[in-house]
């Protein structure tokens, strides 16, 4: 009678041994949560698309934060609704909108937080586009490039100086990490962290979150700004030129469907990664999970520990809140 000469199974046969010899870890540590500020006040709104995420005025949103951080949630990501709209998107850098007057209060009443804002036009413009639009060469209307840098910055310098400790852009502009870079630096901001959406795809997982954040554009699609799919090398190519343009962390986006990509930027630039488990993975999990045809508790951890050991080493996740109370 022979014996296997290997026995992989040795070390798993008790939780203690697995414990020992897990080779990935996640913590609340790791966890961004994405939170939508709306105007009012006691107001939570649950979005039907994504259940157990709602849209919040300031005061219900620093209460839910307060349970964050308490949870050991280092960071959160704010998202605006807007009261108002325009063809150019103005009320972005609105210091009195819903992300600089959240961004207030949370400094002041959860210092510990570590404040992201999310720097885009999409929700605050009337056509739900990125920027502003132009007719391009082919007379086909499309987002102009160098129309939206400048307010970009501009959003991201009110931003700075309501509190955020990062600004994220996720817009997909060209060149939009130099001109926000610039920006703060000129307004005194050298401390600002620029997390930038530098690998984003143009996904239909995003489909929950445009009706959370009122973002759906009206005509056409976002395949002008966005990537392709089915892209590898040029994601690296987007990487290094944000990196270069002074990003201090890159994002990966969505998650899931790109967890090639986050291993490929974090085995070639060794940077802080971030990746986004979009609004569509969240929502799928919930639906099956409601519907009793899966384990939604397990498929969440199970995920997010993936994506952790794809290399990321930050995960913005609508599941931010469940995992950290899971994790204590
Ligand atoms: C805005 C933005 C989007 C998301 C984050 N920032 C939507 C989009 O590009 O249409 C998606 C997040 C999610 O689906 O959870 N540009």
């Amino acid at each position: 009678m022979s014996f296997p000469t290997h026995r992989m199974r040795r070390l798993r046969r008790a939780e203690a041994l697995r414990r020992q010899v897990r080779e990935t870890r996640l913590s609340p540590d790791n966890l961004v949560a994405p939170l939508f500020v709306c105007a009012g006040e006691g107001v939570r709104r649950e979005i039907a698309s994504m259940p157990g995420c709602s849209q919040m005025s300031v005061d219900v949103l620093v209460e839910e934060c307060g349970e964050l951080a308490a949870l050991g949630v280092p960071a959160v990501i704010l998202f605006g609704l807007p009261d108002r709209k325009d063809a150019v998107g103005s009320s972005a850098a609105d210091p009195e909108g819903p992300v600089p007057r959240a961004l207030a209060a949370l400094r002041r009443d959860v210092p510990s937080l570590a404040l992201w804002a999310d720097v885009c036009l999409c929700e605050y413009t009337d056509h739900g586009h990125c920027g502003p639009i132009v007719e391009d060469s082919r007379g086909v209307r499309d987002v102009s490039n160098d129309a939206t840098l400048p307010r970009l910055a501009e959003a991201a310098r009110v931003y700075a100086r309501a509190g955020a400790d990062v600004v994220a852009p996720s817009d997909m502009m060209d060149g939009r990490v130099a001109a926000i870079r610039h920006a703060l630096d000129d307004d005194g901001r050298t401390d600002v962290v620029i997390v930038s959406y530098a690998a984003k795809y143009a996904s239909a997982f995003y489909g929950p979150f445009r009706e959370a954040a009122g973002s759906t554009p009206a005509f056409g699609d976002r395949r002008s700004y966005q990537m392709d799919p089915a892209n590898a090398l040029e994601a690296l190519r987007e990487v290094a030129l944000d990196l270069d343009e002074g990003a201090d962390i890159v994002m990966v986006k969505p998650a899931l469907a790109y967890l090639d990509i986050v291993w490929r930027v974090k085995e070639r630039f060794g940077v802080p990664v971030a990746a986004y488990n979009v609004s569509g993975e969240y929502a799928m999990v919930r639906a099956a999970g409601r519907a009793g045809w899966i384990d939604e508790t397990r498929i969440a951890m199970e995920i997010l520990i993936s994506i952790r050991r794809a290399g990321a080493d930050i995960i913005l996740t609508y599941f931010a809140k469940d995992a950290a109370r899971l994790l204590a």
